[in-house]
């Protein structure tokens, strides 16, 4: 603002394009010297404002009433190639690693196959939810042989025979037991609702 057009006095207003400040104006605050106009909003402001008020409700009902798809999950859709490719090559390379098993975990056909297995085979004790009955919650971050995907892996591989775990890695193969950890890692850590008390260590 120049200084010529701050000598015009109190109604002398900048012209912004937006309304145009009259002298008959109501005044409705005035802090320091700046006054608040009691001016109609314009049509455009209003339009906007009324369009983001009608968006809202269509923006609720699809993402929280309907399920629309979130962000995350369009993210992990969108990676699937991405970490199925990575999976594959980890299990190409053979060594059976945390980082490996920990891949698997991220590809869903591995994981959709591994919570087929344990439905059939753990859930009996494990329950189907992993929440546990006669064998441990594995929904929860206590455990009693380690919770890191290797020593998940192990424990399901030998099993804990005097406890009543049973060893699978005969039974079902490497593959199979990998894909069933896979699955038991996307559990870990949900604490399903009515799991078992935790036992072991918390981790
Ligand atoms: C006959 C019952 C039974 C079946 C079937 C069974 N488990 Fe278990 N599982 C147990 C028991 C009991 C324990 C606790 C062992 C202990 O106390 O050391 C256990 C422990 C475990 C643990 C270790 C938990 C921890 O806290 O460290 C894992 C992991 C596990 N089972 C996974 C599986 C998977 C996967 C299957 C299916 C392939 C399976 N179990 C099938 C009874 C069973």
């Amino acid at each position: 603002m120049s200084a010529d057009s701050l000598a015009h006095g109190k109604h002398a207003h900048l012209q912004t394009g937006i309304g145009v400040d009259t002298p008959a104006d109501t005044v409705v605050h005035a802090v320091d010297d700046i006054e608040e106009y009691d001016n109609r909003l314009p049509n455009w402001w209003l339009l906007t404002f009324y369009a983001t008020i009608i968006f809202s409700v269509g923006y609720f009902f699809h993402y929280q009433m309907l399920g629309g798809e979130g962000t995350i999950s369009s993210y992990e859709r969108e990676m699937q190639p991405v970490w199925a490719a990575e999976a594959a090559r980890l299990r190409a390379a053979g060594a059976v690693t945390p980082q490996m098993l920990t891949a698997l975990a991220r590809d869903q056909s591995i994981v959709s196959q591994g919570r087929a297995l344990f439905a059939t085979n753990c859930a009996s004790c494990h329950a189907a939810n992993g929440g546990g009955g006669i064998g441990p919650n594995l929904t929860d971050s206590a455990w009693i042989h380690g919770g890191a995907a290797d020593r998940i892996y192990r424990t399901i591989t030998t099993g804990v025979t005097n406890k009543g775990m049973p060893a699978w890695g005969a039974q079902l193969g490497a593959d199979r037991v990998q894909a069933i950890t896979a699955f038991v890692l996307t559990m870990k850590n949900t604490n399903v609702p009515g799991g078992r008390a935790a036992q072991g260590t918390p981790e």
